[in-house]
């Protein structure tokens, strides 16, 4: 059996018991007027972080979820779109597609403004869409695409590139640990389905969405997640994994490479009325200015001595130019 059948089995029980504490984040569940999240969706909430951000749901945007899992997103998500089939569901667990409808029903009756067709349930695989070219404005999945080995992240992500129109975002959250995770822990498909041994270094996670085509990358959080410790795990060391929000964008790829924003500001403080990089970065004296990675090494590469540049904040909520 592949590790993507022992991931489909994994789901299928989750589907049938729900386990309180699979994944599991310190993300805050979303609380908004007249938003009330059935007990169920609350216990399969099996998600690392939120994809949902209220700031990318403008201009009544078609939504695609991938793998739907209790369907709490998807209800957050239909919050904002409020219309027939404005949030499309793909997940390739038949009970779990099964669950998700049961607990849009028990929503309809708590939630005045929902009404269970707003989410459109189909069975798909993360690996083959069943959705057409650019034809989504917001792609989201939480937790999945990190059980993914390398060659299918690879097929997970070109798959959200191709369903996004132009300028579409896909949102993540998943696991990333900076560690070495040992090949045995990596290679036990039940521990990776559980979304504890599959996790990649940030900066490969990142490239791997920018080898994508994806031109802009935010780094919206990251948030400690679970330890793997060598009393219940086939470690020697502990092992520290966090949990990541990122955005990528479809923008077109810059010439000189991706813009990946993880919270780095410039500020200027010199004596003249303002700083401009000649690349379209104009530094206001006192005023911070979000700026991606690329253009934070640029400007320090500059070494002058009236620029200061912050680390990462690895909190990035827009507001830069790059
Ligand atoms: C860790 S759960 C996350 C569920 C949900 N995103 C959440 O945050 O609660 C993973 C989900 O992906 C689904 N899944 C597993 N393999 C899949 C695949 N190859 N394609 C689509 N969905 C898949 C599972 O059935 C499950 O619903």
């Amino acid at each position: 059996m592949s590790y993507l059948e022992t991931t489909k089995n994994v789901y299928k029980e989750a589907a049938e018991n729900p386990q309180v504490g699979l994944c599991c984040t310190t993300t805050p569940v979303w609380q908004l007027p007249g938003l009330s999240i059935p007990k169920k969706m609350l216990d399969m909430n099996y998600g690392c972080g939120s994809t949902v951000n209220p700031r990318d749901l403008v201009n009544n945007p078609k939504i695609l979820y991938v793998g739907v899992g209790g369907g709490m997103e998807l209800l957050q998500f239909a919050y904002f779109s409020r219309q027939k089939d404005g949030v499309i569901g793909v997940d390739v667990v038949d009970e779990m597609l099964q669950v998700s409808k049961d607990n849009f029903a028990i929503a309809e009756k708590d939630n005045a403004w929902f009404s269970s067709d707003f989410v459109k349930l189909v069975k798909g695989d993360a690996l083959n869409l069943p959705i057409e070219n650019n034809s989504i404005d917001i792609a989201a999945q939480n937790c999945l695409f990190n059980i993914f080995k390398h060659d299918d992240l690879k097929k997970a992500l070109q798959e959200m590139y191709r369903v996004l129109k132009p300028r579409g975002r896909l949102v993540l959250s998943d696991p990333t640990c900076e560690q070495r995770i040992p090949g045995k822990l990596r290679d036990d498909e039940r521990l990776r389905a559980l979304c504890l041994s599959g996790s990649l270094p940030l900066k490969d996670y990142i490239k791997m969405i920018t080898d994508t085509g994806f031109g802009t990358v935010e780094i919206r959080a990251k948030r400690p997640y679970r330890i793997l410790d060598p009393v219940n795990y086939d470690t020697d060391e502990l092992i520290f994994i966090e949990s990541v929000e990122v955005c990528a964008i479809k923008d077109p790829m810059p010439a000189d490479g991706p813009c990946v924003f993880t919270g780095k500001t410039a500020i200027y403080y010199g004596m003249e009325d303002f700083f401009d990089d000649m690349k379209g970065h104009f530094l206001m004296p006192n005023q911070p200015l979000a700026v991606c990675d690329k253009t934070a090494g640029a400007l320090k590469g500059l070494n002058r001595n009236d620029i200061f540049i912050s680390e990462s904040t690895w909190f990035y909520d827009g507001g830069g130019c790059c």
